[in-house]
């Protein structure tokens, strides 16, 4: 079974029978048993292999007479060495646990031995509220294990995906004693890999540095890839990845663990004696404890398990086609997103019906399609001290209303979004005063503030039920067509160990109840940035803004880090004003778009003044996005191994054609000849690139204006300052035709070193950057 591409995902039924389960992939092959002691014993992960191979691929655990043998008779059977599916404590496994229960009897001991099995067509969605990948075009199929420990109930689910190499799996605990079980500890998955020398691959950061990739060898102990703040968090992004050591973008075996989840997190990665390397996941056991009642049950987030033996790349196509065609919201999933122009970076607060409807003329004069009118539009909101809670407009600012304001935008060829944060109030808002008890806080305890606001517990009915209407009117009655649902701060003073959780499932419970009627209005989930990038939020909002940098040269590593685990398709990304609000680096305008173009375009600096110079620019890149963005949102993403560390080199393949993005981050006096390698064109087919046609403003270039006009001009004076609003210098055009072989290290244009041949250099400088366009030769 399995093993050839397009080869529908299976359960090898028959080999079920005996208790050996074969689960597959496209491409991979995923094995467990039935331990003569009713354990799961995990025999393999990999590229697809027959069913009869468990035997021969199982590993043959070691016998010492230091480990804690299982039944007394049977020195050779030890759970501390036995490659698991699930594990517990009290039966001498000393790795970590997948769960830590007060059971019944008042013990932390627990034994799960195997009850039966079941196989079911579909996937097998989560009960209680918590989103799961869902199936598409391409079928699923779901295996549910059966274990038990006395009358407590454990079930594993696996659902396996035609089109991708991934297992999503989750546990649900079934309490069916007369006691309460408490859980400290319940993974949503825990498997034993052999040690292949792996690195663990981590993306990590902060607020305006989200995602950084960062690497390091998997060593003895345990590293653990966590969030404590309530949210999957900006520190350290659920994704992880086991590559083995010397993988790259195109070679070696790579693992990776996600969660379909956007609360805290945890993921830790054991390498304990013996050379085992045991990986669970789910929600962090930090802070956390519920109470399961007699006759309930409690449900994990669901974990994703990818695989790929092609490297990094490899991986990120597996986990892209998955986002794409199993988490995002189905209508939204290959949709082209529209380009919009946001009122943030350019007013802040200072928002009126005028500054937006300025922004709505000036964007659709270059081509953008939808406003989106952020913070600030509810009374009291003159900063961010006040008035979150509160739904009513300001009237001084907006006298008309959204209704109004909505439908004057639509009059003007634009579409409309509205900005939204629903899960924190500010004290200083009408909802605070009338209902101080529905911000979290602690008893006793006074609440700590941070950018002035609480979190509403979203854990209520009550508050649930008064964002739904709240926010349902606003769109409704602005006609919006994309909300962007903003969350500016942590949890603290949190009252109890299971109301974190209980908050994320009431999150989820309002955004299903607001989005679920109103498919078309386009969700932006937004968290600081990407203080909350995640799957579980990607499940309602196909797009997420990506970070609070615009500065496209820090957005080259955030993007470039997300990539890894998320497509395009689902990073907001916007052309700022230079220099950065967030870095004060000055780049050009060409490359703040070719950087924001691999990803869901938008603008957030004030159109209306732009030059015209400027806006022919500005209406030139929009023209571009939108001839190639499904290219761009939807193709297959690459990250080409650079040349140099001072390059970044992104491909999208679509149907038809390849757009290629070479970047610069740091420029160098006499560089060698530049290689662009375009990969993974048909080797004898022929192609033509040509470079988007960019320039530079006149005012950039200061003296260096004499070397390339033909006769010198005070860079200061009238003349250039006059010229420059209406002309800007167009950069070296490139255009090559070539076979998919030689394309592989083409040799692009120098660049500038004091040279005035314009139409043989690029005008790169620090910041440089170039899109082409690759395309069958006719
Ligand atoms: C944080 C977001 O990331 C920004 O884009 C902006 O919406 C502000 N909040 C508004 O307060």
């Amino acid at each position: 079974m399995g093993g050839q591409a397009g080869v529908p995902a299976m359960i090898d039924a028959q080999a079920a029978r005996r208790g050996v389960f074969h689960i597959g992939g496209p491409h991979t092959s995923y094995l467990f048993r039935v331990s003569r002691y009713g354990h799961l014993e995990h025999v393999y992960w990999g590229p697809s292999v027959a069913t009869s191979d468990a035997d021969a691929l199982a590993v043959k655990p070691p016998t010492d007479g230091y480990q804690v043998a299982y039944a007394d008779d049977d020195a050779t059977y030890s759970l501390d060495v036995l490659p698991q599916e699930w594990s517990g404590l009290g039966k001498g496994d000393y790795r970590m646990p997948a769960a830590e229960l007060k059971m019944p009897d008042g013990s932390f001991t627990t034994d799960f031995r195997y009850v039966d099995y079941e196989v079911t067509d579909g996937v097998a969605p989560c009960q209680d509220g918590l989103p799961s990948a869902h199936e598409s075009k391409h079928p699923a199929t779901t295996l549910r294990i059966g274990l038990a420990d006395g009358d407590v109930a454990l079930d594993l689910y696996y659902t396996v995906f035609a089109c991708c190499d991934v297992v999503v799996r989750r546990a649900v605990l079934r309490n069916g004693s007369g006691e309460p079980v408490v859980i400290r500890r319940l993974m949503s998955q825990l498997v034993d890999l052999p040690n292949r020398a792996y690195d663990l691959v981590t993306f990590d950061g902060t607020w305006a540095a989200e995602a950084h990739r960062h690497v390091r060898p998997l060593a003895p102990g345990t590293y653990v890839n966590e969030s404590l703040t309530g949210f999957s968090s900006n520190r350290h992004n659920p994704a992880v990845i086991l590559a083995t050591r010397g993988a790259s973008e195109d070679h070696g075996e790579c693992f990776a663990f996600n969660l379909v989840y956007s609360g805290n997190h945890h993921t830790a990665v054991e390498l304990s004696r013996r050379n085992f390397v045991r990986v669970v996941s789910g929600i962090n056991p930090v802070g956390f404890e519920w109470t399961l009642a007699p006759g309930e049950q409690f449900e994990t987030p669901e974990a994703v398990l990818a695989y790929s033996r092609d490297g990094f790349d490899g991986l990120s196509g597996v986990l892209h086609a998955f986002t794409r065609d199993h988490i995002l919201p189905q209508d939204w999933a290959e949709a082209d997103r529209p380009v919009v122009v946001n009122t943030w970076e350019s007013a802040m607060f200072d928002v009126n019906e005028r500054t937006v409807l300025a922004q709505a003329r000036a964007g659709k004069r270059v081509g953008a399609e939808l406003v989106v009118l952020d913070d600030g539009w509810f009374t009291g909101r003159q900063s961010d001290h006040a008035g979150l809670g509160d739904y009513g407009v300001d009237a001084k600012k907006f006298p008309h209303g959204l209704g109004w304001l909505g439908q004057r935008v639509r009059e003007q060829g634009m579409r409309f979004g509205i900005w939204v944060e629903p899960e924190m109030v500010n004290p200083d808002s009408a909802l605070y005063r009338e209902h101080p008890d529905w911000a979290i806080t602690a008893p006793g305890r006074q609440p700590s503030l941070h950018r002035h606001q609480l979190v509403l517990d979203v854990s209520r009915e009550d508050v649930r039920d008064y964002l739904v209407e709240k926010v349902s009117a606003v769109i409704d009655e602005s006609g919006a067509e994309y909300v962007k649902w903003d969350c500016n701060r942590n949890l603290t003073d949190v009252p109890a160990g299971d109301l974190p959780h209980r908050y994320i499932l009431g999150l989820y419970d309002v955004l299903r109840r607001i989005f679920g009627p109103r498919p078309h209005v386009l969700l932006e989930s937004c968290a600081s940035g990407g203080n909350r990038f995640d799957l579980g939020m990607l499940c309602f909002s196909p797009q997420i803004w990506a970070s609070d940098c615009t500065d496209p040269v820090e957005r080259l590593a955030i993007q470039d880090g997300l990539s890894h685990c998320y497509p395009p398709s689902t990073m907001g990304a916007h052309v700022t004003a230079s220099p950065s609000q967030q870095t004060l680096r000055a780049t050009p305008l060409s490359t703040r778009f070719n950087v924001a173009a691999f990803g869901v375009l938008g603008y957030e600096f004030d159109l209306a003044t732009l030059s015209f110079a400027g806006r022919r620019d500005v209406a030139a890149q929009i023209a571009f996005y939108k001839a190639h963005r499904h290219t761009l949102q939807h193709g297959r993403f690459r990250r080409v191994p650079a040349t140099s560390p001072d390059h970044v080199v992104w491909t999208a393949a679509g149907a038809l054609e390849t757009v290629v993005g070479h970047y610069q981050t740091r420029t160098r006096a006499s560089q060698p000849p530049g290689v662009l390698a375009i990969p993974v064109l048909e080797p004898t087919r022929r192609y033509r690139v040509t470079s988007r046609p960019q320039t530079i403003g006149l005012d950039e270039l200061g003296h260096l204006l004499a070397f390339v006009l033909p006769r010198w001009l005070n860079p200061e004076g009238v003349l250039v300052r006059t010229a420059s609003r209406f002309y800007r210098l167009p950069d070296a055009a490139e255009t090559y035709e070539a076979t998919g072989v030689a394309l592989a290290t083409l040799a692009p244009l120098p660049q500038f070193e004091g040279t005035a041949d314009r139409a043989h250099t690029r005008l790169w400088g620090d910041h440089g950057s170039t899109l082409y366009v690759v395309e069958p030769a006719s």
